[in-house]
């Protein structure tokens, strides 16, 4: 499908759904749309965990779930799916270039790398910490990379490291929020998981400093923005709050089963300080400040003895202490079925977003495709941008 013809369609589509994928079930007991479609809550709310949490990662399915309840969510379906870019390179026999790179980074790299296509021009390695991804494109593309990272540290470990693997890398310590890019005129810029603003300056200032081509896979496209998301594209309209725009980066398929135990206990704390506080001041949400990780792996006690010193409440104590704690476990697991709703919606948020930067290249002449470049259990920030100038 043409990237415009999408854009314009999940632009018409995902605010019919507003209500479903707005609320949050966190500040929400029970968000409005539970009344409206009682049968779809009964059925998720009867969900038991393993189902409840592959629904929430598997938003095909989820969407799948919703579409028995709520007409046309089905459409969504066709709209985020998008083809894989790039057969898999043979692997570089010289492991020399990926010394200290972990596993999972290096597929990730080795992924990116086989799916973005070189024409030559020497590549602007964006934001890219010790220059990994820099380092085996200068060696399998046979082009000189300049490599751009804030932090000296990354920026001095990055030029020993292409030393050892003998490639042509430089290394500039700059703020990517400042450099000129105009200096960077008929270059190829690549960025594997540059978060908010830095791939979106990419993009804005690259295109209009001349940059002949972009691979860009971008990531927390929640970082830097102010209270709502301003689009790029004149095909793009909707209206998103930082939290929708959160929304659409909140998947864990990587997260491991401990890493999901913590979360989910986090959650049941933080749910039963909720209910306390309601108990106390009234049935609104208060959003409050991060808390120290030390608090949560204490006991529910404690943890509450923390924060309700902190937030100036009475602590509950005897019955009311465990009634609570009872709560938060409670909510915690309403909240993994009532969440597959908005779950259902993340992937479509994260296509109208790439597409909406996708679609802004394409304004200003690029000839720009939108595919993923490896599979989502390598990383869920699989999205790719590519993009040449026509
Ligand atoms: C998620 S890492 C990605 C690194 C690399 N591209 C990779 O995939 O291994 C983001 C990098 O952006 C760098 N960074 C953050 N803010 C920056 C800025 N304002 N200018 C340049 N680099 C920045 C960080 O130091 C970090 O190395």
């Amino acid at each position: 499908m043409r990237l415009r013809a999408r854009q314009q369609q999940l632009d018409a589509l995902l605010p019919v759904f507003y209500d479903l994928w707005h609320p949050q079930p966190f500040c929400e007991v029970r968000p409005a749309w539970c009344e409206r479609w009682p049968l779809l809550t009964t059925e998720l709310l009867r969900l038991d965990d393993d189902e409840a949490a592959a629904l929430n990662v598997d938003g095909l399915a989820a969407l799948a779930c919703l579409s028995r309840h709520v007409a046309d969510a089905g459409d969504l379906a066709a709209l985020i799916e998008l083809p894989q870019r790039g057969a898999p390179l043979p692997l570089d026999q010289d492991g020399r270039w990926a010394w200290e790179i972990p596993g999972r980074k290096r597929a990730q790299i080795e992924a990116f790398a086989s799916a973005a296509r070189s024409a030559g021009q020497p590549v602007l390695d964006w934001c890219g910490g010790k220059g990994h991804l820099g380092r085996l494109l200068a060696r399998q593309w046979q082009v000189p990379v300049r490599t751009l990272e804030i932090d000296q540290q990354l920026c001095r470990a990055g030029e020993q490291l292409a030393q050892r693997a003998a490639v042509c890398q430089q290394f500039v310590t700059a703020d990517a929020l400042a450099v000129d890019m105009t200096l960077a005129a008929g270059q190829h810029a690549v960025a594997l998981h540059a978060c908010g603003d830095l791939h979106r300056r990419l993009i804005s200032h690259g295109a209009e400093g001349g940059i002949a081509r972009f691979d860009i896979a971008p990531c927390c496209y929640h970082l830097h923005l102010g209270d709502a998301y301003r689009s790029f594209s004149s095909a793009s309209s909707l209206q998103l709050t930082r939290d929708d725009v959160r929304l659409a980066v909140t998947e864990t398929v990587t997260a491991g089963a401990r890493e999901r135990r913590q979360r989910d206990r986090a959650s049941a704390f933080k749910l039963g300080f909720d209910a306390w506080r309601r108990h106390l001041n009234g049935d609104v949400y208060r959003s409050f400040k991060p808390l120290p990780e030390a608090w949560l792996r204490g006991s529910f006690a404690d943890f509450m003895g923390q924060l309700c010193r902190r937030e100036g409440l009475v602590q509950p104590a005897g019955g009311d202490l465990a009634h609570f704690e009872r709560l938060g476990g409670q909510r915690q697991r309403e909240l993994m079925r009532l969440s597959i709703v908005r779950h259902a919606f993340r992937r479509a948020l994260e296509l109208w977003l790439a597409g909406d930067l996708a679609v802004y290249l394409e304004e200003r002449g690029y000839a720009v495709e939108l595919g993923t470049f490896c599979a989502r259990e390598l990383t869920p920030r699989n999205l790719l941008i590519s993009a040449r100038r026509a």
